[in-house]
């Protein structure tokens, strides 16, 4: 299929050629003009996770972060706002911040000297006769126009204007709440450091996976069998569990029906009441009536268009680095005013997404079999149609499956056509 002309005779543009209700094209995931294309029309339009407030709780903390390509630095003023500045020296371009995180109200550029506030605004430059004196110059660094957080999910859009973060999020931004009310203090903290697995595929095909409830069968029954874990059955042809397309390219797989079951508070973090008390006991105390709902339906596994998925009690931040080659930061969920469970989420964490867990691993190994398959010539697409007969919609609107059907899958890929088709 020729995948380089913007337009066919018939003026159906090329993304609704390569994007069908139930398959989409191979090149989406290797051709190097449509990852250019994404760049300038999702990652530099849309609404992206960046990382937490959490990282830097003190006025004039920061940290290094990406957000697609961009190397940018996310600040806290000394008034507490959080900036997302763009790592580029506004005299010759070198990169202005090296270390990888810190407190500072100001970064100095090591090529030149020139200094700029956290904020992005430039405060001196050495020498400044050569400009006719000091504060002569009309340059800053570049920033990301737009950031918002939502339960402390920093978030940065370099569209100037356009839907609301909160607007973005819609179905989504319930699912973030359910995490944060696992908090005896309503707050999530994503504070236990960020591994790093680059990972030589397509980030698309990531993002698919996270709500695919077809694969963990097979591609984790080594894990499920060795750990004796229950988590298989969520995802067998028998569960109840949902999968949910939750609009804006954002799907969950909503395990609550199956909690909701057995009706045993815990279950879902794969312990019981009395192995925790005193967090059970503090979540009582705060939530009251809703406390045993609560504690039965657990956390969230849900994706957030493009690169925010919460996998319980791990989040994951996917960001781009080719056609074929991404990065996957993976880190333990805490819990503000939970001890006895953030111990436990770093320790499984190590043991799932660490660099010897058994979970990511098995996961990276079938995303990098995809790309190369996708290099291969025939059959050139790929199948989501599985569900698609036995769609339902749910009391709010949204279309829904069982637990192993790749609902989440087309909702992304609708939702991708629309941002890739829009004019720029
Ligand atoms: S490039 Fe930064 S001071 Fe010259
Ligand atoms: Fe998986």
């Amino acid at each position: 299929m020729d995948t380089t002309g913007t337009g066919s005779p018939s003026g159906e543009s090329k993304y609704s050629r390569l994007i069908e209700p139930t398959r989409v094209h191979g090149s989406l995931y290797t051709d190097e003009q449509i990852f250019a294309e994404e760049l300038a029309k999702i990652w530099y339009a849309t609404w992206v996770f960046v990382g937490h407030e959490s990282e830097i709780p003190e006025p004039n903390d920061y940290i290094r972060k990406k957000l697609g390509l961009q190397d940018v630095v996310m600040t806290r003023d000394r008034d507490g706002e959080v900036h997302l500045l763009l790592n580029r020296c506004a005299h010759r371009a070198n990169l202005v911040c090296d270390d990888a995180r810190g407190n500072s109200s100001s970064f100095r550029c090591p090529y030149h000297g020139w200094t700029y506030r956290n904020t992005g605004e430039l405060l001196g430059y050495p020498y400044n006769k050569g400009y006719g004196g000091k504060n002569n110059l009309d340059l800053t660094m570049g920033k990301v126009p737009r950031v918002a957080s939502y339960q402390g999910f920093v978030f940065g859009s370099f569209a100037q204007d356009g839907p609301s973060l909160v607007e973005h999020l819609g179905g989504a931004a319930g699912e973030i709440d359910r995490l944060a009310n696992l908090s005896p203090e309503g707050k999530v903290e994503l504070t236990a450091g960020w591994l790093q697995h680059k990972t030589k595929a397509n980030w698309k095909l990531l993002t698919e996976n996270e709500t695919d409830g077809y694969h963990p069968q097979f591609v984790h029954g080594s894990i499920f069998g060795v750990t004796g874990s229950p988590i298989g059955a969520l995802y067998s042809d028998a569960s109840t569990a949902v999968t949910r397309n939750l609009g804006n390219g954002h799907s969950e797989n909503d395990l609550r029906p199956e909690f909701r079951k057995f009706d045993e508070p815990m279950r879902w973090f794969g312990t019981t009441e009395s192995r925790v008390p005193d967090y059970v006991e503090a979540i009582r105390a705060r939530h009251g009536e809703d406390a045993e709902r609560i504690l039965v339906e657990g956390a969230p596994h849900v994706m957030v268009f493009p690169n925010l998925f919460i996998a319980e009690i791990q989040v994951f931040n996917i960001q781009p680095v080719a056609a074929d080659e991404c990065v996957q930061y993976a880190t333990a969920v805490q819990l503000a005013g939970a001890p006895e469970l953030n111990k436990r989420m770093i320790s499984q964490s190590i043991g799932s997404v660490g660099p010897a867990g058994m979970l990511l691993a098995d996961d990276t190994e079938m995303y990098e079999r995809n790309q190369r398959g996708v290099g291969m010539l025939a059959p050139e697409w790929l199948d989501v149609r599985r569900g698609i007969h036995r769609e339902q919609t749910d009391e709010n609107g949204f279309t829904i499956g069982t637990a192993t059907d790749e609902v989440g899958m087309r909702g992304f890929w609708a939702h991708y056509k629309k941002l890739m088709e829009a004019d720029q």
